[in-house]
């Protein structure tokens, strides 16, 4: 059972990940619909546009490629106090040969002993990156933590609270299709980011990657949704490609900075695109 929680926290991603919505959450307000009855995000990854939604929406409907994050999300949900006992265990464990022993664990036993594994892994590796190599295995190196937080058991409660409501699956975006049907559907789309350069994105979550035929399908099935009269909303990159397939919607231009670069100096801000397919008011 879930420890009493203060109502007034509004809860937010108890995961680090890549292309995180985090700080664009103030930005994002003047694009979000004034109305979310039925929320969908089928990239869910760390969640924060969810969790910074969750208290507007009556229903939600969250998906991921990524199974063993949906597994993650499912016993944030229904096991959370066992996670956090587990977490804990680690946390009082983590040392360089500890990192390594969890990273090369094959087949774990229960679905809660795998998603403390990914969460334990997710909060001391580098970057917080999610990679596999072609084997399907998380093959991130350790990061170079003084004592990274493993086990953040209020995060992980009030996540718990906010996900209670929530259907989870692990499926390809264009499932959405089958879920989202009316004006009171809100989709936010945020697919790994269409690369502005040939050596500049990080698209590779999975082994599969993300191509442009990828973005094409997922720009297919926008447009359908829009044409049912869904509101949808979807990130991307600010390029050339990505501004051509999507020139009969909205198209607004932000200024994120970007957080995957490792170099220093490549840092900094640079334009992102937030596409709608209501128009936007006050922008
Ligand atoms: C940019 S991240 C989402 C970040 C999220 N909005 C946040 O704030 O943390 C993209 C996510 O899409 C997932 N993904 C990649 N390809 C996918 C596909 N074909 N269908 C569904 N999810 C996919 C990845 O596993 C990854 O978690």
């Amino acid at each position: 059972m879930t420890a009493a929680l203060k109502p007034q926290i509004t809860p937010r991603p108890f995961l680090k990940w890549a292309g995180g919505k985090g700080r664009l959450i103030e930005q994002y307000h003047a694009y979000f619909p004034p109305q979310i009855s039925r929320y969908h995000e089928p990239f869910l990854g760390g969640g924060a546009v969810f969790f910074h939604l969750s208290a507007r929406c009556h229903q939600a409907v969250l998906a991921d490629l990524n199974a063993e994050l949906v597994n993650v999300y499912c016993c944030v949900r229904d096991d959370v106090e066992t996670l956090i006992d587990l977490l804990q265990v680690h946390q009082d464990r983590h040392c360089h040969d500890y990192y390594y022993d969890m990273r090369a664990q094959g087949e774990l036993r229960s679905p809660t002993q795998r998603a403390a594994r990914l969460v334990y892994l997710n909060k001391t590796c580098f970057n917080g990156l999610y990679r596999e190599n072609s084997k399907g295995h998380f093959n991130v190196p350790m990061g170079r933590y003084q004592k990274p937080k493993v086990c953040d058991a209020e995060t992980l409660r009030h996540a718990s609270a906010a996900l209670q409501q929530t259907d989870l699956t692990c499926a390809q975006f264009p499932s959405i299709l089958e879920r989202a049907q009316s004006p009171a559907d809100f989709v936010y789309f945020d697919p790994p980011y269409h690369p502005i350069s040939a050596t500049s994105s990080f698209t590779r979550y999975n082994r599969y990657g993300f191509q442009a035929a990828d973005q094409q399908r997922l720009h297919q099935t926008f447009a359908q949704l829009a044409h049912r009269g869904v509101q949808v909303m979807l990130s991307n990159s600010d390029c050339p490609f990505i501004q051509d397939l999507y020139r009969d919607f909205y198209i607004h231009q932000i200024q994120a900075s970007r957080a995957i670069n490792c170099k220093a100096k490549r840092r900094g801000k640079i334009s992102e695109l937030v596409i709608t397919s209501y128009p936007v008011l006050k922008a």
